[in-house]
């Protein structure tokens, strides 16, 4: 393989440029070209691409965000259109030329994103464009991964937003709500509750959502006891301000129809705790600032052993590989064996979060 292309798809994360970096200068290092695919799949179906050289990359790794900019890119999760996607998307990189207009085609791809940017990836490759997938996602809900690139930073972003939020609370003796991104992983929120000392409400503590509609009364009641419950205990051990972290899958995401799991969403679930417990509560949704910033140290690192070892599999014809973080080593894993891992949270921590906070002693 001589010349490939490398993309970022999916929501952007801290860690996508230093894995930019890192597959341009393996590339390089084996002779191969590559090319920087602006807006995810999008710019793979519009050959809207330049080639990268270390030099116009070797800056970027510091800078969150993805300096090929991102997309979700809607004809490839919607059946109607998914085929003629994928056949122009491998007729433009067949279709390649170089600066000098000779005919150099892109033969394998890099994709750094979440699991819906592999689906894409493994359609690809089933067309004969080899690809090679890196989990770069803050929500660390990439099963087959121990962590995904962007978790670290969003995790330590998010940790110090709610030490902060504390401050506050503490300073009105209140109760603080707060959303944390995540989708439905409860990766960051429990997390960031078990380093912070915060309560934490995640969805695999096993309630039952529903994918479209509101939440049953019965697990609306069970979520908001379970919060209540936490709250008065706290409060009979003598404190006197409370920080509860919610995973966005309850309060945030929205349905067609514009409902939340939970709901009305945080301001309603704020107003329910304060009547139920009598604290004066207020509802904080922390947002995309938990998406962007500098990556940490650890972030990059990953990130740069992960582009390295894609453009080494490619470059050895390897394809439908997801790059992978497992015991603490970088490997891969084919896609098809990534996409069907179950997502799961650990329960011993669950229980160590719980077991950390004020109210439990
Ligand atoms: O995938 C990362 C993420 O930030 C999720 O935590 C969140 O649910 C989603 O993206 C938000 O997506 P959008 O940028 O489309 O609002």
């Amino acid at each position: 393989m001589n010349t490939i292309g490398i993309l970022t798809s999916g929501g952007d994360c801290p860690g996508m440029n230093a894995a930019i970096r890192a597959a341009v200068f393996a590339a390089a290092a084996r002779g191969m070209r590559i090319y920087g695919i602006q807006c995810g799949y999008q710019g793979l179906y519009d050959a809207d691409w330049e080639e990268l050289t270390p030099e116009k990359v070797d800056d970027i790794h510091q800078r969150g965000g993805t300096v090929l900019r991102t997309a979700r890119f809607l004809p490839f999760s919607d059946a109607a259109r998914r085929k003629g996607a994928i056949r122009q998307c491998i007729r433009n990189c067949r279709k390649n030329r170089d600066a000098a207009g000779n005919p150099n085609p892109i033969e394998g791809l890099v994709v750094v994103g979440g699991d819906g940017s592999f689906r894409g990836a493994f359609d690809l490759t089933k067309k004969n464009l080899p690809c090679v997938c890196l989990p770069g996602t803050i929500d660390n809900d990439i099963a087959c991964t121990d962590e995904t690139i962007g978790y670290d930073t969003c995790l330590n972003a998010v940790c110090a937003m709610v030490d902060a939020i504390a401050d506050t609370a503490r300073s009105h003796d209140r109760c603080i709500i707060v959303e944390v991104m995540g989708n439905m992983a409860g990766d960051l929120t429990l997390y960031a509750g078990m380093a912070a000392g915060a309560v934490t409400v995640v969805p695999e503590e096993g309630y039952d959502l529903p994918e479209q509609g509101e939440m049953s009364a019965e697990e609306v009641a069970r979520f908001d006891g379970g919060i209540a419950q936490a709250i008065a205990a706290a409060k009979a051990a003598g404190r006197r301000s409370f920080v509860v972290l919610v995973a966005e899958g309850f309060t945030g995401k929205k349905d067609k129809n514009g409902r939340t799991r939970y709901p009305g969403g945080m301001e309603a679930l704020a107003k329910r705790i304060q009547q139920l417990t009598g604290v004066e509560t207020r509802a904080d949704v922390l947002g995309y600032v938990q998406r962007g910033g500098k990556p940490s140290a650890r972030d990059r690192i990953l990130a740069a052993q992960m582009g390295a070892r894609a453009v080494r599999l490619l470059a050895e014809n390897q394809s439908n590989r997801v790059v992978i973080l497992r015991g603490g080593a970088v490997s891969d894993l084919g896609i098809t064996r990534a996409l069907h891992m179950p997502k799961k949270l650990s329960a011993e921590d669950i229980a160590l979060a719980k077991s950390l906070r004020y109210d439990s002693v």
